[in-house]
């Protein structure tokens, strides 16, 4: 079945849809885009979960995939530890797409040839199809695509005929006999013209999945499978202000009532009066069950001094724990019906995972993002992560959906160490009114001009950079922030917002003027990839 135009009916959206099976499975071969291959088959409304390419056939076999996609991966077929599958996955008999090394992947196994390329393929190039592939079935015969390989198939393997080339390589390859297909190119970023159009060929015309899964169906999945996880037993939420825990900490309510209790720590890391703010929020707006917990002096009291980024996102991680192992021993002692309190939940999201851990494939880490990487091993909870395999826009989506208020929603995501990885060096509370001071006139800024939503983020950052000023006729020498603004889709890539010079410029004057010892103010014009969106 092919769906027109893209969008399932109102009434098939509205139903309530959930399968965890019957889609397609995308098996990780490190690849960092391996989630976004599963977000695009999602938002077909079909199924799709990742596995790591070490998954053992049973696991996969019981998810009974439709259609089964190999993502792409740093590595070349022939390092020695080369990512590998075990190839009886390629006998199960539905169809395979392979993307980038998943292709060339999939061309070694069966005995073709992959070779470096003389010279690599990164970013654009233009792809010329021959004619006849149902995987481009209604795609142009010329259009451009994304690469990112240094690898290429020099000899496909029997059985394959070449479809598309670029001016350096074979792009793409298919066996219709057996319904394996291979692209070099990425279909799943944005880059690549017509890439959901392919990809929904592959789900629909090749694999014929149905349309098995939408938002509601998610939720309702979802709550079931925390239910069952946390029978008989409490769970404390670790609510952040953002819209991640709030969304992680509604759906917990939904399934075990008062069973949550949700805390909510001042770590002296946040931005200008956002405790009590978002404190208020969380109980009037959200009616959760919020114990908050001011805990400054400890957070900065293991700070001080620390420099080492790898090193503050730890400490800080540790700490939370320790609060929240507190706050799980004051519960039980006030327990009545004494369920133990078993659980920590967080809102914890894919992009987080990718970069902090190597979960689900070799992929490399970047940073330890808190919740995830930042986390002591001995830790006295299990964890519930609901949104662990989504991005920020669906998460946004789901929390809609359950009816969470706007202005949760749009908030700009804050990074769980806070302040501490946007004051480059040792952190002190000097420091950080500086830093709350130039964040402050940021936000406000990007408000009054109607960019707030519109932007990813929008935040202050102090530099240990002192420079040379002159105030008043008089000399300064005073510190230097800078101003990072982003856009992005799902903060894997970003892009620096090119803002309105008068917005900059407004910025600017009010950040020295209104700032104790700020005397320059540098804006940020780096995108990610090569810097990341946080300095730290
Ligand atoms: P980077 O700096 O890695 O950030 O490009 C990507 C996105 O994640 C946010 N971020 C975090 N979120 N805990 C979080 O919950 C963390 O430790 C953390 N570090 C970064 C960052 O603000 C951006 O939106």
């Amino acid at each position: 079945m092919t769906p027109s135009s893209g969008a399932a009916s109102q009434k098939e959206t509205d139903s309530l849809v959930s399968s965890t099976k019957h889609g397609i499975v995308v098996l990780d071969f490190g690849g960092q885009y391996t989630q976004l291959i599963a977000r695009r088959v999602r938002e077909q409304q079909v199924f799709s979960a990742v596995l790591p390419c070490t998954a053992k056939l049973d696991e996969i076999r019981a998810l009974e995939p439709v259609g089964i996609i190999l993502s792409g991966g740093p590595s070349s077929v022939y390092d020695k530890d080369a990512p590998y599958c075990d190839p009886k996955v390629l006998d199960f008999g539905v169809p395979v797409l392979g993307i980038c090394y998943g292709m060339q992947w999939l061309a070694h196994t069966l005995g073709g040839k992959v070779s470096p390329a003389d010279r690599r393929e990164y970013g654009r190039a233009s792809l010329d199809l021959t004619p006849g592939s149902k995987l481009f079935s209604g795609i142009p015969a010329t259009l451009n695509i994304w690469n990112s390989h240094g690898d290429h198939v020099i000899d496909v393997p029997e059985g394959f005929a070449i479809t598309g080339r670029t001016h350096n390589a074979v792009a793409s390859v298919e066996h219709t006999g057996k319904n394996f297909y291979g692209v070099q190119f990425h279909v799943e970023v944005n880059h690549t013209e017509r890439g959901t159009d392919i990809l929904r060929n592959f789900i629909f015309e090749v694999c014929g999945a149905k349309q098995n899964w939408n938002r509601a169906g998610f939720i309702s999945a979802t709550i079931d499978s925390i239910r069952k996880q946390s029978e008989g037993c409490r769970a404390i939420c670790a609510l952040s202000g953002g819209v991640d825990s709030a969304v992680a900490a509604a759906l917990v309510h939904r399934a075990i009532g008062d069973r949550l209790t949700n805390v909510f720590v001042n770590t002296g890391l946040l931005r200008r009066n956002e405790f009590e703010e978002t404190l208020a929020l969380l109980r009037d707006r959200l009616h959760l069950n919020v114990i908050g917990v001011d805990a400054t002096d400890r957070f900065l009291a293991k700070l001080a001094g620390v420099t080492d980024p790898e090193k503050k996102r730890k400490i800080i991680g540790y700490e939370f724990i320790d609060i929240f192992a507190e706050e799980q021993r004051k519960l039980i002692a006030a327990s009545k019906d004494g369920l133990p309190v078993k659980f920590l939940v967080q809102g914890t999201l894919y992009p987080d995972v990718i970069e902090s851990v190597s979960v689900k494939g070799p992929s490399a880490v970047i940073k330890s993002h808190h919740n995830v990487g930042g986390l002591p091993d001995d830790m006295p909870f299990g964890l519930i992560e609901p949104l662990r395999d989504l991005f920020k826009d669906e998460v946004r989506q789901i929390g809609r959906e359950l009816g969470l208020p706007e202005e949760i929603l749009i908030k700009h995501p804050f990074p769980g160490p806070g302040l501490a990885v946007r004051i480059l060096g040792d952190i002190t509370r000097e420091k950080l009114d500086t830093l709350r001071g130039a964040d402050a006139v940021v936000v406000e800024e990007i408000r009054k001009a109607g960019l707030y939503s519109k932007v990813w983020q929008a935040f202050a950052v102090l530099l240990p950079v002192r420079s040379v000023g002159v105030m008043g006729d008089g000399r300064t020498y005073g510190n230097a922030v800078a101003i990072r603004v982003v856009e992005s889709l799902d903060a894997m890539t970003a892009d620096w917002s090119r803002l309105p010079m008068d917005v900059l410029e407004r910025m600017s004057v009010r950040i020295v003027n209104e700032v104790p010892g700020v005397n320059r103010v540098v804006y940020d014009i780096s995108s990610k990839p090569p810097s990341t969106i946080e300095w730290e």
